[in-house]
């Protein structure tokens, strides 16, 4: 990883971000999130096209700023090609491919799901190969079976929403701001996870779904209410409690599975739901039951950042892996 200088545009979702790294090491990493999406409850992706479009050229003069490197000295320019939405893609794609034409250097593509994995590659401690990767985010939840940086697996998935979908639209029946992932995490910190029930589903294999306990929760919520109109407030704790209880074993229940099928014992989480505290506990807790090597990321490269696409395009570079021009962005994609 000599002379390696790549800069990495992130635009998949809500957060225009960009990073340099430098023969493997990450340098810089700036993320400027979209806030004016809370307003409407949810992404609204004609308006983040827009807010990338306004950030991304600040995000990656400040990005190669605090990196000290000069644009001259980059040697290839990384972004995300998908999943995510077309519009917000649109922006990072673009840029890159106008950035890597004028500067004569190459362009590397990179899946966003796969990046999230990489994104343990950052810092030390780094998992061996093979490992269990547990990939939560807004959009997707997957168990990978990663067998090098460029050989995945997806071995199990969701069936109908993403465990950060649950997350949030759980948040958004208890009246709780967008996105209400780390608010359920923080009211759930001080309720007790076994005042309120919600069923498990039993779907077989490694695959996962979420919707039935969402509609439950819903169902819950509006019946007490009806009874007691002061429900939610006086019991938000304890709902935001068990709901997370409820999501963190249907994921943790698969995980276990997916690491007896496979004989792997080495386990890590990433996305923007391993932010949450409960379920960092949960997997060292099951970790050090059934004598795992568990992985955990630090926050900053939990959600979404322009970092991990730098990582995950460094394993590329070392394989001479590019793209040309005529790439264009995938709202889905496969490994
Ligand atoms: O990976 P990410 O930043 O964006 C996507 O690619 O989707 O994940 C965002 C998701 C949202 O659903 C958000 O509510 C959830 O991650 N999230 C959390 C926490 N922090 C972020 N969910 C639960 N607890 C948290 N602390
Ligand atoms: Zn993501």
């Amino acid at each position: 990883w000599r002379f390696m200088h790549i800069l990495a545009i992130e635009s998949s979702c809500d957060e225009t971000s960009a990073a340099v790294i430098s023969n493997g090491k990450i340098c810089s990493n700036v993320v400027s999130t979209q806030h004016i999406h809370q307003q409407y409850g949810g992404v609204v992706p004609e308006l983040a096209s827009r807010a990338h479009q306004q950030h991304i050229l600040p995000v990656v003069r400040e990005a190669l700023q605090q990196s000290k490197l000069a644009k001259t000295e980059l040697n290839a320019i990384a972004f995300t090609k998908g999943p995510g939405l077309l519009g917000s893609l649109l922006v990072g794609v673009s840029f890159a491919k106008a950035m890597a034409l004028a500067l004569k250097i190459p362009l590397i593509e990179v899946n966003h799901m796969q990046a999230h994995v990489l994104a343990h590659f950052i810092e030390d401690p780094k998992p061996p190969f093979p490992f269990l990767c547990l990939t939560v985010s807004g959009g997707h939840t997957q168990i990978v079976r990663v067998d090098s940086p460029t050989e995945m697996t997806i071995i199990g998935e969701t069936l109908d929403d993403a465990v950060g979908e649950a997350f949030d639209k759980g948040a958004k029946i208890l009246g709780l701001d967008y996105p209400g992932g780390p608010l359920i995490d923080k009211y759930a910190a001080q309720g007790n996870p076994g005042a309120f029930g919600f069923p498990i589903p039993e779907i077989p294999g490694l695959d996962f779904s979420f919707s039935g306990v969402k509609t439950a929760f819903l169902y819950f919520v509006q019946r007490e209410t009806a009874a007691n109109p002061g429900f939610v407030t006086e019991r938000l704790e304890d709902l935001c409690a068990g709901l997370q209880h409820t999501l963190i074993e249907i994921l943790l229940r698969k995980l276990r599975k997916a690491a007896r099928q496979t004989g792997i014992k080495a386990v890590a989480i990433a996305g923007g739901v391993s932010a949450n505290t409960g379920l960092r506990r949960s997997l060292q807790e099951t970790g050090d039951a059934l004598g795992w090597n568990v992985y955990i990321p630090k926050f900053e490269y939990c959600t979404d950042n322009a970092a991990m696409i730098a990582m995950a395009a460094s394993f590329k570079y070392e394989k001479g892996i590019f793209s040309d021009q005529r790439v264009s962005p995938a709202a889905r994609m496969d490994f």
